[in-house]
């Protein structure tokens, strides 16, 4: 595990105080508390944000950075609703899982080329095979960079099946995952990674992305709900509270 001298730790909390968070997320301390606990996956972050931030800018499309941030901040918001059946009343260590595992969940991206992240158009089969490489890449950082090794491992399995619940091409194959001994934990795993799933799915849809914009109200629901057949509810939640009200009056137009 790489360590991190306290003056870089330092330099790494004031950058989460500046450059690396939007407004919005500066607000919002418990994720500044989860990146100040983990100083090593705070600087990954730091670096993948670094990476694709000339190409973002070039294209004005959303970063993998701040898609992360906004999945962190989604993903604490259905923990502390209570409404949804696979969170009820997480406790404060499962809600900062869950929270965890959204924040990181696409931290393998680091690895791969951001000019085939940020790609115009479709990918080739061959670029689509590296790109499916994310939640390994994203399993290794967190075991090797989170600090609590408890935390990690559990974060890791659930950032390694951020794709596997989908109907559609789900990756990596069930074969490749790994195994909790205890029931418990591996049913935790099983349901937040596929929240996750579904939840960075709608991240995606509603906004823009270099290959699309972002997708019309209507069409965010049928594509989710053709991925997704079993989570009609979760997609109802997520489509009533989170796409703004001007977007859907600007639908309406
Ligand atoms: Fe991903
Ligand atoms: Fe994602």
């Amino acid at each position: 595990m790489c360590s991190i001298a306290a003056a870089e730790q330092e330099a790494i909390s004031d950058a989460i105080e500046g450059w690396a968070m939007s407004p919005s997320e500066r607000e919002d301390d418990y994720l500044a508390q989860i990146l100040k606990e983990n100083p090593d996956m705070a600087q990954r972050m730091m670096e993948l944000a670094e990476r694709e931030k000339d190409i973002v800018a070039k294209q004005n499309i959303e970063s993998t950075h701040k898609h992360c941030f906004d999945l962190a901040i989604l993903a604490k918001s259905l923990a502390e609703s209570g409404d949804i059946k696979e969170l009820a009343k997480p406790s404060p260590q499962g809600k900062k899982i869950f929270v965890m595992s959204a924040l990181f969940h696409d931290i393998g991206k680091k690895e791969i080329d951001p000019e085939l992240l940020t790609k115009p158009g479709h990918l080739t089969d061959g670029e689509y095979e590296i790109f499916k490489g994310h939640p390994q890449a994203g399993y290794e950082l967190c075991l090797n960079n989170l600090s609590n090794p408890a935390e990690a491992a559990i974060v890791a399995e659930t950032v390694l099946r951020h794709h596997t619940y989908k109907q559609k091409q789900p990756y990596p194959p069930q074969s490749e995952l790994h195994r909790f001994d205890e029931p418990e934990t591996e049913e935790m795993i099983h349901n937040y990674s596929k929240i996750l799933a579904v939840i960075d799915a709608f991240d995606s849809l509603r906004s823009a992305r270099s290959y699309r914009g972002a997708a019309p109200r209507e069409d965010v629901i049928g594509m989710l709900e053709a991925d997704f057949p079993d989570q009609k509810e979760l997609i109802n939640f997520l489509v009533v509270n989170f796409i703004p009200p001007a977007e859907l009056e600007k639908e309406k137009e």
